[in-house]
């Protein structure tokens, strides 16, 4: 076993500090933004800092990187200055692609043409989606903060559009996530697949799990 304390994470190599750090908060799902910039060029890069805020509102949070002086972050641009964006999972079997948006492209390239992904339209959402992602949300924002702590910037939106597969969804709302085949993200290199689920009833403290179907 390895322990770290604050000061020796704060020794590492910034590098190593980094892929430690996120690794050690474990597994996230990988998803592609979708935007549009004000100018109407089209934008996809992969996120795994994607996660649930609430349901009454459908909202969704995601944490963007820092922008420093002369940096450019288009999916930051984007949403704060049209106010919504896409997000679509990632499957496994085109992870390497989904990867590929990670790469600094430049404001007047669309990864989606870089990289031969298919937009997708929906009704009359102003931001694209993935054609190929078998799950897709759009939101709009509701909530930017930008994090003191490490300028990072919280971005909140909520869920105006949700499509997924019908015969993934069960009777009491809940997805089977495996009949997608997704990919999760371990830091910023490693790609997991996800096996079939082990489901439980509701827990309660006097009573032991409850195994479902
Ligand atoms: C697995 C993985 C997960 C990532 N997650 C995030 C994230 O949650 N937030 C973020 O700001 N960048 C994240 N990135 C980095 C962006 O994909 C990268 O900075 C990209 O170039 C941003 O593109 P843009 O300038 O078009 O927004 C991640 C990269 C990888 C490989």
């Amino acid at each position: 076993m390895k322990t770290f304390t604050a000061a020796s994470i704060d020794a590492l190599p910034q590098r190593t500090r980094a892929n430690l750090m996120n690794c050690a908060s474990g597994l996230r799902s990988a998803l592609l933004v979708g935007t549009r910039s004000s100018n109407g060029t089209t934008n996809l890069a992969l996120f795994s800092n994607v996660f649930h805020v609430g349901a009454a509102p459908a909202l969704i949070g995601m944490i963007a990187r820092p922008k420093p002086e002369g940096t450019e972050r288009h999916t930051l641009d984007n949403i704060l200055s049209t106010g919504c964006w896409t997000l679509n999972h990632v499957g496994q079997s085109w992870v390497s692609v989904a990867h590929q948006t990670s790469a600094r492209y430049g404001g007047d390239t669309s990864e989606f043409e870089a990289l031969g992904l298919h937009e997708e339209w929906i009704e009359d959402f102003a931001a694209p989606f993935v054609a190929r992602s078998m799950i897709k949300l759009g939101l709009t924002l509701e909530q930017h903060t930008p994090l003191t702590v490490n300028d990072t910037h919280l971005l909140i939106g909520r869920v105006q559009l949700l499509r997924c597969p019908a015969e993934i969804m069960r009777d009491d709302g809940t997805l089977n996530m495996a009949g997608v085949d997704p990919a999760v993200a371990c830091g910023l290199d490693s790609y997991h697949g996800v096996n079939s689920a082990e489901r439980f009833a509701y827990a309660k403290p006097n009573q032991p799990p409850e195994r479902l179907d």
